[in-house]
């Protein structure tokens, strides 16, 4: 039997967060981690960009904030094993992509592929890749949302968490959407996280050897 006090009693999950820009879903793992509604610790933020605002928002939050720019790299792979090195070092046992801009390779998912999880604005797997609310508003979808998965060699792909729906409204333009679809994502990653901190999500099986 488990109860709402198992938490407390369990180390909180060390989270590496990555990054690429605003970081509003960084922000939102830190304020609940400070509110005390998401049993976990973030132990680095990285980002691929130098100067972003989320490597700020970390900073404020007394996390680790590291930028790894991908351009000092001369190969995918190699920009991978040090984003490993830098998450191993910090003792990260669950990755979270936040907005994070560049597709992982295998460097990185053989060590970190099964505790790995990124947050989209579409209810995939439609809209994959950039500009997913621009995309779904094109279309002209009546509801959109968000999708919470883990991830694969692909570009938004790999298995699905969780979802959340957002009603596309007459009149919405972009940035009205988009800013439901924001809050939308805040919620849902949060409430991900805490399954995962509470055991409910598990790390893929790892298939090969
Ligand atoms: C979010 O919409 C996320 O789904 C996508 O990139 C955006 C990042 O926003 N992958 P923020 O940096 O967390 O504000």
């Amino acid at each position: 039997m488990s109860s709402a006090s198992d938490s407390a009693h369990r180390e909180p999950v060390k989270l590496g967060v990555l990054v690429s820009g605003a970081g509003s879903n960084l922000q939102a793992i830190l304020d609940a981690i400070a509110a005390g509604t998401l049993h976990a610790a973030v132990s680095v933020v990285i980002s691929n960009k130098p100067g972003v605002l989320a490597l700020e928002r970390a900073k404020k939050a007394n996390v680790p904030a590291l930028a790894i720019p991908h351009k000092d790299f001369s190969s995918r792979e190699q920009f991978d094993r040090a984003l490993v090195a830098a998450l191993q070092n910090a003792g990260v046992e669950w990755v979270v992509l936040a907005g994070f801009m560049r597709v992982l390779t295998p460097e990185f998912l053989g060590v970190f592929g099964d505790r790995l999880v990124n947050i989209h604005p579409s209810l995939l797997p439609a809209f994959p890749g950039v500009n997913a609310v621009r995309q779904a508003l094109d279309y002209g979808v009546k509801v959109t949302g968000c999708t919470v998965h883990h991830v694969d060699g692909g570009v938004d792909t790999g298995k699905i968490i969780a979802q959340r729906a957002v009603p596309v409204l007459p009149g919405d333009d972009h940035d009205s959407l988009a800013e439901r679809v924001h809050a939308a994502e805040h919620e849902l990653f949060v409430s991900v996280l805490r399954d995962i901190a509470a055991g409910r999500v598990l790390p893929l099986v790892k298939l090969e050897g």
